[in-house]
C-alpha cells in the first residue's frame, strides 16, 4: 500500500522543506519509489534542495493545473546517484517559480478537485511507495486538501510560543479531518533544552506522538538548502534523526 505523507507547519521557516527532502532521500535509500510534490504554490522552493535552479524547472504543478498536462509528465526524476545505487527513485513535482504563474494562482485560484485527483493519479502512474507533500504554512486550501488524502501528517514546530499556539490549531483540524496518523516533529531545538523532556512535554500538551526532536544545527544552516544534508553528511546526528523518522514511518 502506498502512503501519503503531508509535512506541514502552522508558520513558515520551521524546516518543512528540508525535512521533506531528507525524508524522501532516506526512504528512497531503502530502495523505495518516492515522489515529492511542492504544493507551496505561493512560495515554492524545495526544488533547490534537489539541485534544480529556476531554469531547470522545466515542468511544474502549474502545467498540470492549467495546461492540461498529465500529472506524471510534469514529475522530474531527481534521484541522486547515492540513492540510485540503492535502487531507490525520487521524483519531484515542483511548483512554478515564474512570477506570472505564481500571481495567476493568487488571482484565479485553481480547481481543488483536479489537484486531489492529480495527487491520487501520481500514486498509481508512478507506482509510488510514498508521496510526500511539502505544504504551504498555515491552513490554506492546499493544506486542507492534502490533509484529507494523507495517511500521515508530520507537523513541524520549533520550541517557540508562536509555533506552539499554531500547532494546537493544526492538530485540531487534522483530527477533525480524521488524518489517521498525526505526528509532531520538533525542529531547531537549542542545545540547552533536554530533548527527551521536551518531547514528553510536547506529546502531553497535544496528545500526539512526537516522532523526533532535532537540534538546531550550524552545519545545516551552512549547507543553506544547497543540497540534501542526510546524503552529504550521513553520519551527522541530524541525519541519524532523519533516518530514524523514515524507519518509523516506513
Ligand atoms: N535543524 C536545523 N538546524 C538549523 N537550521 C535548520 C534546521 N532545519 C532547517 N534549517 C534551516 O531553516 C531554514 C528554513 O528551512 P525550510 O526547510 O526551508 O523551512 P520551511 O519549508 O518550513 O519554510 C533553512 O535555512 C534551513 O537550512
Ligand atoms: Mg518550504
Amino acid at each position: 500500500m502506498s502512503q501519503v505523507i503531508s509535512i506541514h507547519s502552522f508558520r513558515g521557516g520551521t524546516g518543512k522543506s528540508n525535512t521533506t527532502a531528507n525524508l524522501a532521500a532516506m526512504l528512497a535509500s531503502e530502495g523505495k519509489r518516492v515522489c515529492v510534490i511542492d504544493t507551496d504554490i505561493q512560495s515554492p522552493g524545495i526544488h533547490v534542495l534537489f539541485g534544480l535552479e529556476g531554469e531547470n524547472v522545466t515542468s511544474s504543478l502549474n502545467d498540470f493545473l492549467w495546461s492540461g498536462r498529465a500529472i506524471e509528465d510534469v514529475a522530474i526524476d531527481v534521484t541522486p546517484n547515492a540513492v540510485r545505487e540503492k535502487s531507490g527513485q525520487i521524483y519531484l513535482v515542483p511548483s512554478s517559480i515564474k512570477p506570472g504563474e505564481i500571481s495567476r494562482v493568487m488571482r484565479e485560484g485553481y480547481d481543488a478537485r483536479q489537484l486531489t485527483q492529480g495527487l491520487k493519479e501520481l500514486l498509481t502512474k508512478l507506482k509510488l511507495d510514498y508521496l510526500l507533500i511539502d505544504t504551504h504554512p498555515g491552513l490554506g486550501q492546499e493544506t486542507l486538501l492534502s490533509l484529507v488524502i494523507s495517511n500521515t501528517v508530520i507537523i513541524v514546530l520549533r520550541p517557540d510560543q508562536q509555533d506552539y499556539e499554531g500547532t494546537g490549531i493544526t492538530v485540531r483540524i487534522a483530527q477533525e479531518l480524521r488524518v489517521p496518523n498525526i505526528l509532531l516533529m520538533v525542529n531547531k531545538s537549542p542545545s540547552s533544552l533536554n530533548p527527551d523532556a521536551l518531547a514528553e512535554q510536547v506529546q502531553e500538551a497535544y496528545g500526539c506522538k512526537v516522532i523526533a526532536v532535532l537540534p538546531h544545527s550550524d552545519e545545516m544552516m551552512e549547507l543553506a538548502s544547497r543540497g540534501l544534508f542526510s546524503l552529504e553528511q550521513p553520519t551527522h546526528p541530524i541525519s541519524e534523526k532523519y533516518r530514524a523518522i523514515a524507519s518509523q514511518i516506513g
